[in-house]
């Protein structure tokens, strides 16, 4: 087989995550402390993959272009593609056909995480060279997903994007492997209800032509970080394992468990219990931070209680009574409070807010 190529689909509005998604790239929302769309092409990369096209959307493309580069900080080279619209994944193969030429390749939707990588994936593709691969895992709510039905002997008979009434709870999840084939059948297929060329039905002209395509079930865990929640548990999923080591200052500070203190951070009078990370540069003073934080770089927290949160670069937490918790910040979100006995707080708020309690 020639060598595979990567797609990574950083295109989107991101209109789920609004307002983060307002002023900045839903697949640059970092998860413990990395954004998103990097653990993608560190997994292409650990899987032999040295040749990744990013596709970018007119608003976010260059925030992602500058903040990714050009690859070599991965091992990888990058190039971008434009795509002038949000009309699909499988117009998105089609606008990276000049990219991908007949090369096969591993196409990732850059908002999603997939546990242990793909090195055994790829390697199973380039070994049993199907015509596709996708990869399936059970969910409880198909119907927001393509649903796939697969026969007793394994085979892939029916793919249907986002069905009102699934058949299965099997859904696509965002890698799939391809042969050039696809660009055909991309190009065969008509616009969904939704008005997008999908890449599930580019699949099921393949299965309908007698085209092999092989049904993988994830074995551990796959997040598509589409909403709140989905980041949520993605940061909890990822902090669980993280290695601790404690690289910032601490005065009469303590932590417990699995934490990474960044270099520069400084804690004073804090306890932070793992799994946790703490960012560079970030300053805790008088605060409690519970599992399944991720605190960003140049965060401020004062007084106060933060649990199970993200909160990105240059945020800042004060003297809060209750305990902040399933919260996302956007940057330099500040959040304090005067006086009051308020007893539950959950946020999710854009880059620059404010929020008062009064
Ligand atoms: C897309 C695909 C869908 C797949 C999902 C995985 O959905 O169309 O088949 O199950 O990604 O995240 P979208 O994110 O465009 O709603």
């Amino acid at each position: 087989m020639e060598p595979l190529k990567g797609l990574i689909l950083s295109g989107g509005r991101g209109t789920r995550l609004r307002p983060i998604t307002y002023t900045s790239a839903k697949q640059l929302v970092p998860v413990a402390n990395k954004p998103v769309l990097f653990y993608g092409i560190e997994a292409m990369a650990a899987a032999g993959i040295e040749e990744i096209g990013i596709i970018i959307a007119p608003e976010t493309g260059e925030e992602i272009k500058q903040v990714t580069g050009d690859g070599s900080e991965f091992g990888v080279r990058i190039s971008y593609i434009l795509q002038d619209e949000p009309a699909g994944l499988a117009h998105a193969v089609l606008t990276a056909e000049p990219f991908l030429g007949t090369s096969p390749f591993v196409m990732y939707l850059g908002d999603n995480l997939l546990q242990g990588g793909m090195t055994d994936l790829v390697d199973a593709f380039r070994t049993n060279e199907p015509d596709a691969l996708i990869l399936l895992t059970p969910v409880p709510d198909p119907e927001n997903y393509g649903v796939a039905e697969v026969d007793a002997d394994g085979s892939v008979k029916r793919l249907v994007e986002k069905p009102p009434e699934p058949k299965t709870d099997l859904a696509l999840c965002g890698v799939y492997m391809f042969t050039a084939g696809i660009h055909d059948a991309a190009r065969a297929i008509e616009p969904s209800g939704r008005g997008e060329l999908e890449i599930t039905d580019a699949i099921q002209f393949l299965v309908d032509g007698g085209k092999r395509v092989e049904p993988h079930i994830v074995r551990g865990w796959w997040k598509d970080t589409g909403r709140l929640d989905d980041m949520l548990e993605a940061n909890r999923l990822v902090l669980d394992t993280i290695e601790p080591v404690v690289g910032g200052e601490m005065v009469d500070s303590t932590t417990h468990g699995r934490v990474i203190i960044e270099a520069g951070a400084r804690l004073e009078r804090s306890t932070v219990r793992g799994p946790a990370i703490i960012g560079a540069g970030a300053r805790l003073s008088d605060c409690y931070i519970g599992p399944y934080t991720a605190v960003g770089p140049g965060c401020v927290i004062e007084n106060a209680e933060v649990e199970h949160s993200i909160l990105l670069e240059g945020s800042s937490v004060r003297q809060l009574d209750g305990r902040m918790e399933s919260s996302l910040l956007g940057r330099n979100v500040a959040i304090g409070r005067s006086k009051g006995q308020p007893r539950a707080f959950r946020f999710m708020v854009g880059d620059n807010s404010e929020i008062g309690i009064l």
